[in-house]
C-alpha cells in the first residue's frame, strides 16, 4: 500500500509539472522552447560527445536491422511451418573500411575458370547430381533445399545453416543459382577425364580439392561448429584463444613442435607418431593420439582447441583429405609447421611458406621437423613473426565476415556463368534458419544459435580483387620452400658427418 501512495504521489508531481509547463507555452512561447531546448538538447548532446550516448543506435538504416528475430522463431515455426519473411538487406551506406577482400580470394576465378568460354547449362548442373548430397537452389531472394542422401554426422545439416546464415546476412542481394553439393572429403571431378574429351565439367560443391580436379571449393560446416566432437563455431573459438593467447607469452611456451589429432585416417598422420622422442632421438616434437570416442565419454575435456595455444611450433598434417584443423592451428600465435599437402580448400592457397607458415618434409618428416625448431629458437623474432602472420591470417582475413563475403562473391561470380533460369525443384523445401534449427536439440542447437547472423549486413561485401598470375605466385611460393629445404640438407650434411 505504500508503495502505491509514493506512485501515486510520483503521477502527480509529474502531472503538476506538464501543467505548469503547458501554462507557460501559452503565455511566452518562445521562453518556453527555449527552456526545453536547453533541457534537452544540451545534455544529450554533451552526453554524446561524451560517449556515453551513442546517436547512431538512432539511425534508421540500423534501426531496420534491428528487425531480424535475435533467435530462432520456433514458436510461429511449429505453429505454421511456414519461413519467416526474410526482411530485404537495408540498402548499404557505409562501405566497410579496407573494402577489399583477402587475396585468397582470388582463386574464386580460378575454380570457376573451366566453365569461362562454355556458361553453365542444365545439364552440366545435372551431371554434378551423381554424388551430390543436396542440391540448393536460390530464386527471388528465397533459398530452397532438396535432399539426395544423407551426409556423415551433421555436415550437410551445418552447411546448409551456413548458407541460411549467408542469406540472413545478404538477404535479395544472392542472385538466382542451383548447385549440387557433395559432403564428402575428397573431390570426385578428375581433371584428365573433362581435359581429354574437351568438355566442361559438372559443376560440384566441395570442401576440398587438390591440383588434379575440378571440384569447386567453399567452406566447410565447421565455421558454424562440429557438434559430434564438441568443436565450437569459428567466430566463438577465436575469441576465447584470443583470451588465451593474452596469457602466454610465445617465450614461455614449451619449445617443441605439438600436435595432437586421430592418426588413424592416414599415412602422414601414422608417420607423425614416431617422431615422438625416443631414447635414441630427439625430434623436438610432441604428437598425442587422440580417440575421439573415448573423448566423447569424457566430456571432451582433453580436446579443446582453444587451449591447445601451450607450445611454441604447432604442426599440420592432413588427414584422410584436407583437415579442418588447419585454422584452429594457425590460429595459436606460434609457427604452424606445415607438412607437405595434396588437398586445399577454399582459404590454404593463400597462404605463403616462410611468411604464414614453415614448410616441412612429407619424407623424413621427422628430420624435418627437428630442423624447423631448432631453426625457430635460435631465431626467434624471424620465428615469431611467422607465429604472428599465420595468426594474423586466422583471425582477420579468415574471420565469419570474409567467409560469408567469400561465399557471396563465388556465388555471385558462379550465378554469372549461368545459361538458364533456375526452377523450384517440385521436391524441395525452403531453407531458412526454423526450418533446421527448430528440430536441432542439445549441442546442436546450441551452436546453432550461436553462429546465428542477428543482422542483415549493413554494408556490402569487401570488393573482389582482380585475377592475377598465378603461375608467378606459384613459384614464388616454391622458391621459398627450396630455400627452407637447402638449409635443412645443409644443417643435416653437417650433422650426419660429424657422427
Ligand atoms: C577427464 O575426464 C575423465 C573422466 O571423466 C577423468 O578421468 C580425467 O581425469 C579428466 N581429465 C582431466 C584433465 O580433467
Ligand atoms: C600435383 O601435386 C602432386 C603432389 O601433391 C605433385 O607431385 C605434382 O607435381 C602436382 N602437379 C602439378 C601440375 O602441379
Ligand atoms: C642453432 O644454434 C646452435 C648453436 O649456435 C647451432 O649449433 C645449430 O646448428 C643451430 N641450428 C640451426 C638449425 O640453426
Amino acid at each position: 500500500m505504500k508503495n502505491v501512495s509514493w506512485l501515486r504521489s510520483l503521477d502527480f508531481q509529474r502531472a503538476s509539472m506538464l501543467v505548469g509547463f503547458w501554462k507557460s507555452v501559452k503565455n511566452r512561447p518562445k521562453l518556453a522552447l527555449s527552456q526545453l531546448f536547453c533541457i534537452i538538447f544540451i545534455p544529450v548532446s554533451f552526453l554524446a560527445f561524451a560517449g556515453w550516448i551513442d546517436l547512431r543506435k538512432y539511425d534508421p538504416v540500423i534501426a531496420v536491422r534491428k528487425q531480424l528475430s535475435p533467435t530462432p522463431d520456433c514458436v510461429t515455426w511449429n505453429h505454421t511451418g511456414v519461413c519467416p519473411k526474410i526482411h530485404p538487406a537495408s540498402s548499404p551506406t557505409k562501405p566497410r573500411s579496407g573494402s577489399s577482400c583477402p587475396d585468397y580470394f582470388r582463386w574464386i576465378h580460378e575454380d570457376l575458370r573451366h566453365w569461362r568460354k562454355t556458361g553453365i547449362t542444365e545439364r552440366m548442373v545435372s551431371g554434378a547430381r551423381r554424388t551430390a548430397h543436396f542440391r540448393l537452389t536460390i530464386l527471388g531472394g528465397k533459398m530452397y533445399v532438396e535432399k539426395f542422401r544423407e551426409a556423415f554426422q551433421s555436415r550437410a545439416l551445418f552447411t546448409l545453416w551456413g548458407f541460411g546464415q549467408l542469406m540472413r546476412r545478404y538477404g535479395g542481394k544472392l542472385p538466382d543459382l542451383e548447385l549440387m553439393f557433395d559432403c564428402n572429403d575428397r573431390p570426385v571431378v578428375k581433371a584428365e577425364q573433362y581435359a581429354a574429351e574437351g568438355a566442361a565439367p559438372p559443376p560440384l560443391f566441395k570442401y576440398c580439392a587438390d591440383n588434379s580436379t575440378f571440384d569447386i571449393v567453399f567452406p566447410d560446416w565447421t565455421f558454424w561448429g562440429w557438434a559430434e566432437v564438441n568443436i565450437k563455431p569459428w567466430s566463438k573459438f577465436l575469441k576465447e584463444t584470443k583470451e588465451g593467447m593474452e596469457k602466454s607469452k610465445w617465450e614461455d611456451r614449451v619449445p617443441y613442435a605439438y600436435w595432437k589429432g586421430n592418426p588413424k585416417v592416414s599415412r602422414q598422420r601414422h608417420l607423425l607418431m614416431t617422431c615422438n622422442p625416443t631414447p635414441q632421438n630427439e625430434w623436438n616434437a610432441r604428437i598425442y593420439a587422440l580417440d575421439w570416442e573415448q573423448e566423447a565419454q569424457r566430456g571432451f575435456n582433453q580436446s579443446n582447441l582453444a587451449k591447445q595455444c601451450t607450445h611454441r611450433y604447432k604442426i599440420y598434417a592432413e588427414g584422410q583429405a584436407w583437415s579442418v584443423s588447419e585454422k584452429y592451428i594457425l590460429a595459436c600465435n606460434s609457427p604452424t609447421l606445415l607438412i607437405q599437402s595434396r588437398w586445399h580448400d577454399f582459404f590454404t592457397r593463400g597462404l605463403v611458406p616462410q611468411r604464414h607458415y614453415w614448410p616441412v618434409r612429407d619424407s623424413q618428416m621427422c628430420k624435418s621437423i627437428k630442423f624447423a625448431v631448432e631453426w625457430g629458437n635460435n631465431h626467434t623474432t624471424k620465428a615469431k613473426e611467422i607465429g604472428e602472420a599465420g595468426s594474423h591470417f586466422a583471425h582477420e582475413a579468415l574471420r565469419m565476415d570474409n567467409v560469408y563475403d567469400y561465399m557471396f562473391h563465388l556465388l555471385n561470380e558462379y550465378a554469372k556463368l549461368f545459361k538458364y533460369k533456375p526452377k523450384i525443384p517440385p521436391d524441395a523445401t525452403e531453407l531458412c534458419t526454423e526450418a533446421l534449427a527448430c528440430h536441432a536439440h542439445g549441442k546442436w542447437r546450441e551452436f546453432m544459435e550461436e553462429s546465428l547472423e542477428k543482422f542483415p549486413s549493413d554494408s556490402p561485401p569487401c570488393t573482389m580483387p582482380p585475377p592475377f598470375d598465378l603461375g608467378a605466385f606459384a613459384r614464388a611460393k616454391m622458391e621459398a620452400v627450396d630455400e627452407v629445404e637447402a638449409w635443412e640438407d645443409e644443417y643435416w650434411r653437417k650433422k650426419d658427418n660429424v657422427h
